[in-house]
């Protein structure tokens, strides 16, 4: 069976992972800027300076798309090459190279997905203390009402934040990505809330200036697999799913980042054991983060084994068996999580699911015949595929895919050491080859997924 006729089809990147131009056309420094260039933070020292130098190449870019039968392209705005300094003064050459992007994707029919926060805060802003700053919601509403009007004419699709339990988690918490600071709760569980009180702030924003937008919210998840097809182990595995981690951990808590957002509530789990470090007066900005969305996207790579236990919480998390096929990045490939992750989610939170990201890195080379044979991600992506089709049939409303990524790219602290993309990119001289995924992966959108 097909997807549903309107499934959305597409690939993804983000700003700093590609663009490259760092500091070129009054571009500000953003806190990957800086995090990069800090010896030992990113893998063999390598930085975004330049990466695909997509911000020169985005012509060729989209004409790639193109020949690949991309309809669906979700990318991402840098704040600092908007606002250089986070707020107040607009960069006029920065407004207009996402104009010209824009204008050159619906030329060959792209629709495009404009995600504005992908984890390249402007630095003057963390050295404002960035999402510790009560004021970021504010600023963040300032930095998307000047998106809405610059582009809201043209784009019609917003995801105001990709994965905040990364770049709070990541970033803050355990220190390996930007701005790289290890923080407790005191510090974290307020700037988690200031972060769904901004993504409030962006989706008013974004509808109050572009009538008819739809918008979506990016987290991601590690979903809960039951060992077996039994009641109990699939019980265990929804409990597992929605259950708060323990210490540290809790921010990877999938309630604490979406029930807000989605029910207007802190679960009570996570309120009873981290409920003292909110800030001051928090209930009443409840409303204003329970902001209707059209779509609950999701990034979703991998999963964990759950089953019933005869223990105090009634599951235990079954380790993988031992050679299990991993991605080149290590990431257990689990494609069951593309099937029970949105059936748990759609249960609790009865919005259309959009899987924002899903795909794999492999050590992809480019061959003596000048091709890039890539079986590994055709197989991947199938199986993953066909398990997100086997939750649709099963009456989970999937609204679409895209792919991560359309192009090679800096993965974030492992640098240009993964590939991900159905595009190869040699950094050296910015040559880009279609892999053979990209054309099996044409093949796969044009028959709407019958054929996988
Ligand atoms: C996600 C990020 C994306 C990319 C993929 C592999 O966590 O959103 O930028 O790095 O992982």
């Amino acid at each position: 069976m097909p997807f549903r006729n309107d499934f959305i089809w597409g690939a993804a990147t983000s700003s700093y992972q590609i663009e490259g131009a760092a500091r070129e056309d009054g571009k500000g420094l953003s806190v990957w800027d800086a995090f990069s260039h800090q010896p030992g933070k990113v893998f063999e020292g390598h930085t975004g300076d330049v990466a695909c130098d997509h911000y020169h190449r985005y012509l060729e870019d989209i004409g790639l798309m193109a020949r690949m039968g991309i309809r669906n392209y979700r990318f991402s705005v840098s704040w600092p090459r908007l606002m250089p300094e986070g707020t107040g003064a607009v960069n006029p050459k920065g407004v207009d190279f996402y104009s010209r992007l824009v204008d050159a994707l619906l030329e060959k029919g792209i629709r495009p997905w404009m995600t504005l926060y992908h984890w390249d805060l402007p630095y003057a802003l963390q050295a404002r203390g960035g999402w510790e700053n009560p004021d970021m919601p504010g600023w963040f509403e300032a930095y998307a009402a000047l998106c809405a009007r610059s582009y809201g004419d043209r784009v019609k699709d917003f995801i105001p934040l990709n994965e905040p339990q990364c770049f709070i988690g990541l970033g803050y918490g355990n220190g390996i990505h930007a701005p790289g600071l290890i923080m407790g709760p005191h510090a974290m569980v307020p700037m988690a809330h200031h972060v769904l009180v901004a993504n409030g702030r962006a989706v008013q924003a974004l509808r109050a200036l572009v009538p008819g937008c739809k918008v979506a919210y990016a987290p991601n998840m590690s979903p809960c697999i039951p060992a077996t097809g039994s009641g109990e182990d699939i019980a265990a595995a929804r409990a597992a799913f929605f259950n708060m981690p323990e210490g540290e951990k809790w921010y990877w808590n999938v309630p604490w980042w979406s029930d807000p957002v989605m029910l207007g509530e802190y679960p009570s789990q996570g309120l009873s054991r981290l409920g003292c470090f909110l800030p001051k007066g928090w209930e009443k900005d409840m409303p204003l983060i329970h902001q209707k969305l059209d779509y609950y996207g999701q990034n979703i790579y991998q999963g964990n084994v759950i089953s019933a236990a005869d223990n105090a919480r009634g599951w235990e998390e079954k380790p993988h068996p031992p050679g299990i096929a991993k991605t080149g990045i290590q990431w257990p490939i689990t494609p069951e999580a593309l099937y029970w992750g949105p059936r748990f989610l759609y249960e609790r939170y009865q919005t259309p699911i959009l899987i924002t990201e899903n795909g794999l890195s492999c050590h992809d080379a480019l061959s003596l015949d000048g091709r890039v044979h890539d079986p590994n991600r055709e197989n991947y992506v199938r199986r993953y595929l066909r398990a997100l089709r086997r939750a649709a049939d099963d009456g989970v409303a999937i609204a679409g895919y895209f792919y991560w990524s359309l192009m090679d790219n800096f993965e974030w602290a492992q640098g240009y050491s993964d590939r991900f993309g159905l595009i190869h990119v040699d950094y050296e001289t910015g040559r880009r080859t279609l892999k053979e995924s990209a054309w099996w992966y044409k093949e796969v959108m044009e028959a709407n997924g019958e054929n996988l």
